[in-house]
């Protein structure tokens, strides 16, 4: 494997490049501007590696300069280029490469839309094949691909073990019918000149013949993997997953994605406590790592995103976090007198109004766990508390977000998880393999959920979770 040298390991070597000074160098990327003086050019070369660009300064005894002269070397085109790092005179870089040698790999057709004017989210969004290309979304997804690393390290670094959760289940984990349906579009009898939508196999009253289809039951898109995480917690002590998740709520709002990633550690002979402190030590790892290994990013947010991004993280890495019971939050809101849209009382689900209320002005920008909400507004599968009436859950609330993180105690007691399966009128049967854990050994366990983009959005301060991923699926999407 012939590893290219980038241009992350030259601006990031010795004395920020300067310790390879005089060395002939080859670099390779995109176009970012070009700018031709009388007798010097200036190319900005960017490889997607850092958010810096080389700045390439040509003449034109360059080998290949009849390229740049002519105008094949334009925004957006992709080149090779030979030259000599030399330090630089200018301000904003420390070197610079003098070209001796360049060659156009790929031109860039004039109509290529990411000019150098600034263009929106909105636009870019239509342009999701392109937009990586821009410094935004060049930092983006190396903050993401970051916070996926440190991730992986904080739970291999504490013996958890990764586990890869069904991505097709017939399972609806949170009960809230918001599943995508898999099915096949050729029928068994294996006819093919049917459309796509007819050959789905129906019954006589129009709905989807499901012992015709491909599983010979229904088939869903899985919403969270929880439910086998568990199967392997309680044999392997600690797990995780990481992996996607679909939901099919129609909810068009800036926090809210139909195929969104969720990480879900669940932790065997845990409880609540263990839970929280588990979510806190989590989260606070991952933003130290991204503090400490994304700081050219993390600058870039902190000027054009979000003014004071970095002073809010430090103090998430060292701050204890605020908590408190459903009750005392309702308390709280109600005697605030703040007219919210959705008015609150003990029972109501915290809509984004009150979540966001409580972290950015009660505790000023603190992440905030919220515990033991009613249990009618909650899954079935939370262990249920001593009062009755609440069940032991916790929500992580942070600024901006809102809900990071929704997690709970598993109820590990066979009766009691019976008995809630009969109160909310769930078929038992097909929850066999579950009520099994609690037959076979059962212990108390706990774990939560969080949603990969939300803490891509908590640690950019990118406002819309659209540009979070690469390729954002939400309600009514027109960009595939
Ligand atoms: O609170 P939720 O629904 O919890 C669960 O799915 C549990 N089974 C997790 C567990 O205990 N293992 O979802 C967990 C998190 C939310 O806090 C939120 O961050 C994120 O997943 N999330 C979404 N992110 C983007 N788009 C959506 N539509 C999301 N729905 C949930
Ligand atoms: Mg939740």
């Amino acid at each position: 494997f012939r590893k290219r040298l980038k241009i992350s390991e030259i601006k990031g070597g010795p004395e920020e490049g300067l310790g390879l000074v005089g060395q002939t160098l080859t670099v390779m990327g995109w176009v970012r501007t070009l700018r031709a003086q009388s007798s010097v050019t200036f190319i900005e070369v960017n490889d997607g590696s850092c958010l810096s660009n080389m700045q390439c300064v040509m003449d034109s005894d360059a080998e290949g300069y009849d390229q740049v002269e002519s105008g094949l070397v334009s925004t957006g085109a992709s080149i090779w280029i030979q030259g000599i790092l030399v330090a630089s005179q200018g301000s904003k870089q420390k070197v610079e490469l003098k070209v001796k040698k360049i060659m156009l790999v790929g031109k860039s057709d004039p109509s290529y839309p990411i000019q150098k004017k600034r263009v929106s989210r909105e636009f870019l969004r239509t342009k999701a094949h392109l937009r990586p290309r821009t410094n935004t979304f060049g930092a983006v997804s190396r903050v993401r691909n970051a916070l996926a690393y440190a991730t992986h390290k904080f739970f291999q670094e504490n013996g958890f073990v990764w586990v890869s959760s069904p991505i097709i289940t017939s399972s609806d984990c949170e009960g809230a019918g918001e599943q995508f349906c898999v099915t096949t579009l050729i029928p068994s009898s294996g006819e093919t000149t049917a459309t796509p939508i007819d050959a789905i196999p129906k019954t006589e009253n129009g709905l989807i013949d499901w012992s015709q289809d491909f599983f010979a039951k229904p088939a869903f898109l899985t919403v969270s993997g929880q439910l086998n995480a568990e199967t392997y917690a309680t044999a392997l002590s600690d797990v995780y997953t990481f992996g996607p998740t679909f939901r099919a709520e129609n909810s068009n709002t800036a926090r809210h994605l139909a195929e969104f990633w969720m990480i879900e550690p669940e932790l065997a002979f845990a409880d609540l406590d263990d839970d929280m402190a588990c979510a806190t030590a989590y989260l606070q790892y991952v933003v130290r790592h991204v503090l400490e290994n994304c700081k050219e990013d993390m600058e870039f947010f902190n000027t054009w995103i979000e003014k004071g991004i970095i002073d809010r993280l430090t103090d998430v890495v060292n701050k204890d976090f605020v908590q408190l019971t459903y009750t005392d939050a309702v308390e709280l809101l109600v005697k605030s007198k703040k007219k919210f849209e959705f008015p609150v009382k003990w029972g109501c689900d915290l809509q984004s109004e009150h979540e966001r209320y409580i972290t950015e002005q009660v505790f000023r920008g603190c992440p905030v766990i919220i515990r033991d909400y009613p249990k009618d507004i909650k899954a079935f599968y939370m262990r249920q508390n001593d009062d009755g009436r609440t069940v032991a859950a916790m929500d992580m609330l942070v600024p901006r977000v809102g809900e990071l993180i929704g997690g709970s105690q598993r109820e590990e007691r066979l009766e009691y998880l019976e008995a809630r399966l009969d109160d909310l009128k769930l078929n038992k049967d097909t929850y066999w393999w579950y009520l099994d854990l609690r037959r076979y050994g059962s212990v108390p366990h706990a774990g939560f959920g969080l949603g990969f983009e939300r803490l891509v959005q908590f640690a950019t301060g990118i406002e819309n979770i659209r540009d979070t991923i690469p390729f954002p699926r939400a309600p009514g999407s027109s960009e595939f």
